[in-house]
């Protein structure tokens, strides 16, 4: 992919305006620039996030608007959520498994670093019941403007299969079937 934005153009970008075009082109996802050493783009908030997302660089999140509740798990599997305000930041170090959920209408910078050759991105979705592994969706992440998150989710949720807790027969169901 070649990229917007070249390294001479030392870019400044207006997050607020970034957040505004998002928001107008219906996507998820708006890359800023994509490097081996810096990653930047901007996201959208899913109303049903609900998958936990492992990758081996370290991740730093800003919030543009609104606050996201960061779910994580510890190397224990203990399930934790970290809070971060609309105006605040947060270090999330490599390898965390982590779960941003955040509105639709709010948006989050987020800092990684491009994927070295090999890398793998995981998916993970947990049983809402009972707690266990339902289903994991491996991505090599070459391209961040191919919105990996979302063709997780894609293959995910075409699968009752994949939806199904093998333990205790839990169906998650599809975001279009959720109340909310
Ligand atoms: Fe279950």
């Amino acid at each position: 992919m070649k990229p917007d934005i070249q390294p001479s153009d030392l870019p400044i970008l207006d997050l607020d305006a970034v957040a505004d075009e998002l928001a107008a082109s219906g996507r998820q996802v708006k890359v800023l620039w994509q490097y081996p050493g810096s990653l930047a783009f901007v996201a959208k908030g899913r109303d049903y996030r609900s998958e936990f997302h492992i990758n081996a660089s370290d991740e730093v999140t800003y919030m543009i608007r609104g606050t996201m509740r960061l779910h994580h798990r510890t190397p224990e599997g203990e399930e934790s959520v970290a809070v971060i305000p609309e105006g605040s930041t947060n270090w999330m170090p490599p390898n965390t498994e982590h779960s941003p959920r955040f509105p639709s209408d709010s948006f989050a910078l987020i800092l990684e670093r491009g994927r070295l050759p090999g890398e793998i991105d995981r998916f993970r979705w947990y049983c809402p019941e009972c707690g266990v592994l339902i289903h994991e969706e491996e991505f090599v992440v070459d391209d961040y403007t191919k919105d990996p998150v979302s063709k997780a989710y894609a293959r995910f949720f075409d699968s009752e299969q994949a939806r199904t807790c093998d333990e205790c027969g839990t169906v998650m169901p599809r975001p279009d079937q959720q109340i909310n």
